[in-house]
């Protein structure tokens, strides 16, 4: 379908706010046989957003992008209220790729006054981001039913770069049985090795020149986890090191299973870690 055909005429994205809107193209587009990926997003996009939407092309003849600042995901003293917004850039960005439409609701349409309802999560929602921001989980799980519900797509797109929330959508498009295809995208990063991230913009200079030890201590733990070597002793390292170069608090290093985030088994094996550098949280993960 053509740019003017879907009323987009100057060939940026049609973009649509209401759930009714949504649902009405994704319907027309199912109902003439064509398959459709969900790209739920922030905005703020950068590469690894963008690298989420070629992997929707790759899956599916359309693709829909939504970009939705979540409140209920926020914490009450996190920044909800200074996170990155540019639609206008975001738009121009999704135009190169050719993106069929972008769901950008208000938060009353998402979250009415009468709003009520949440998903409870556990399984993969225990420990490691829930421990240091306890209602981060519920809030990204009910945004999900949400969008997931609202378009109806075949496949949905969600970055490694997130690793915890990725496996945590896993689980609640299973455990509800949702009729969706859950697709996890490799880690966009930097040249030097950082995982790129909306937040990256809150680093000074100087914080950004060291932000990518991160990425670099995991790779030491993941290697050692992965030839079998005293996985404590190397993530006494990393964090030694990590203070070294000017990271404060370590919320946590840890060595999980790769599908369930339980503890290590047999299977595949994750590191995943976040930290604070100055004012920012950065989060990394990388295989075992
Ligand atoms: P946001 O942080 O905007 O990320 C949107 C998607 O982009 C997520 O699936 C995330 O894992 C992926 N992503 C971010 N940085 C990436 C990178 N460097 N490489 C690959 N993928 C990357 O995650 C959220 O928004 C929200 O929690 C959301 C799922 C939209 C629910 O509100």
């Amino acid at each position: 379908m053509s740019a003017i055909e879907t009323g987009a005429a100057d060939g940026r994205p049609e973009v649509v706010r209401t759930v009714a809107e949504l649902r009405a193209r994704v319907g027309h587009w199912r109902r003439s046989g064509e398959r459709v990926a969900m790209v739920p997003t922030m905005g703020a996009l950068h590469d690894g957003h963008l690298s989420l939407v070629r992997i929707g092309y790759e899956r599916a003849d359309r693709v829909v992008v939504s970009i939705f600042v979540n409140p209920t995901q926020f914490g009450p003293n996190e920044d909800f209220k200074t996170y990155p917004r540019s639609e206008a850039r975001d738009l121009e960005l999704l135009e190169l790729l050719g993106t069929d439409l972008v769901f950008a609701p208000l938060v009353g349409e998402m979250y009415p006054p009468d709003f009520s309802t949440k998903v409870v999560t556990g399984g993969a929602a225990v420990g490691l981001e829930t421990d240091f921001r306890p209602h981060f989980f519920e809030g990204v799980a009910t945004v999900v039913t949400k969008l997931l519900n609202a378009c109806g797509p075949d496949v949905a797109v969600f970055g490694e770069k997130d690793y915890q929330q990725l496996c945590v959508v896993r689980q609640i498009v299973r455990d509800l049985g949702m009729p969706v295809e859950i697709v996890g995208a490799p880690t966009v990063r930097e040249k030097d090795g950082l995982a790129m991230s909306s937040r990256n913009a809150y680093l000074d200079p100087r914080e950004r020149s060291r932000a990518p030890v991160l990425h670099q201590v995991l790779r030491d733990v993941a290697e050692s986890a992965r030839t079998g070597g005293p996985v404590e002793r190397a993530i006494d390292r990393a964090q030694t090191r990590l203070g070294a170069v000017g990271f404060g608090k370590i919320d946590y290093i840890e060595v999980r299973d790769a599908a369930t985030l339980g503890p290590p088994g047999n299977g595949p094996q994750r590191v995943l870690a976040a930290a604070w550098l100055g004012r920012t949280r950065l989060i990394d993960n990388c295989a075992v």
